[in-house]
């Protein structure tokens, strides 16, 4: 009893107030890519409500890691944890049951081309959920309101900017009430003044709560919002930490070396 007091109390101290029951915890994840080892020995652990920030150069392996996250990239060993218990990944059913729990957001928004955006949100609740039409159209709209586009519902994906694409697709990930929410540089697609709509809009989910790990270049927003920074380096975590221990000023970390030099090529531009 006491032991476990004190190991909540620490994990506290590491992530300021969040809850720390950990929703997901990959273990030893270790993934080879035509014959290259690409993920070695990659472990993370994501409390409740925690925001961790996957950063690090090209290459290094950080869609490979979402995408093993949610198993779209089967691991050759390692094991995805939910809730404490293991994921049997082998099992199509619960392979299954574990991926609606996981939503996951691309760079490149991968709606429907076909469907307006209450029909891109409405159609997982509809034949993930089993909803009727009219049942998921109320859920549909009630997302759309969520990330503002309570007015764009009917309009196509080529109607809609980059930035309203991207908050459809955020729209579409929340309708199935995801436990967890591993987002791949959901703004670097977009021009630079659609970022900060996209932004506010994950800003407002971790207010609510919702547990996330998303790879981005956006510092200023990772120095902010993240509970954690994880520093990834061909295809292995080098560093991770709070933005105020690894970004502090005059403090010698890999993570605060690559921030200069992302910062100064923004600068170059
Ligand atoms: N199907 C594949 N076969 C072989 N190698 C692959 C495959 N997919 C990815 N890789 C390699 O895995 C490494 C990690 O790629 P990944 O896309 O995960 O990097 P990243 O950190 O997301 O980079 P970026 O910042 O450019 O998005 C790269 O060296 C890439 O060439
Ligand atoms: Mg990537």
């Amino acid at each position: 009893m006491k032991r476990s007091y004190i190991f909540l109390a620490t994990q506290r101290k590491r992530h300021h107030n969040i809850m720390t029951s950990p929703v997901l915890f990959a273990r030893n994840i270790n993934v080879t890519l035509g014959g290259n080892p690409i993920l070695k020995n990659v472990s993370l652990n994501m409390p409740k409500g925690s925001l961790k920030v996957l950063i690090g150069p090209s290459g290094a392996g950080k869609s490979t890691f979402l995408q093993t996250l949610n198993y779209l990239i089967p691991y050759d060993s390692g094991k995805l944890e939910l809730h404490g218990k293991v994921v049997d990944v082998d099992n199509k059913k619960e392979l299954y049951a574990y991926r609606q729990q996981v939503g996951m957001i691309f760079q490149d928004f991968n709606l429907f081309d076909h469907l307006n955006a209450i029909d891109n949100v409405a159609i997982a609740l509809r034949k993930v959920k089993g909803m009727k039409k009219s049942e998921a159209n109320i859920r549909a709209m009630a997302e759309l309101t969520r990330v503002g586009l309570e007015e764009k519902g009917d309009l196509y994906p080529a109607e809609l900017s980059g930035g309203q694409k991207q908050r459809v697709a955020i729209a579409r990930a929340l309708a199935m009430d995801p436990t967890v929410l591993l987002l791949d540089e959901p703004t670097s697609a977009l021009d630079p003044e659609l970022v900060g709509e996209v932004l506010s809009v994950i800003r407002d989910l971790t207010k609510a709560g919702l547990t996330m790990v998303m790879a981005t270049h956006q510092m200023d927003f990772a120095r902010a919002l993240a509970h954690e920074i994880v520093f990834m380096q061909d295809g292995e975590i080098i560093e991770q930490g709070s933005p105020a221990e690894l970004l502090r000023e005059g403090s010698k970390t890999r993570t605060g070396d690559f921030c200069a030099r992302l910062e100064m090529s923004i600068d170059e531009e």
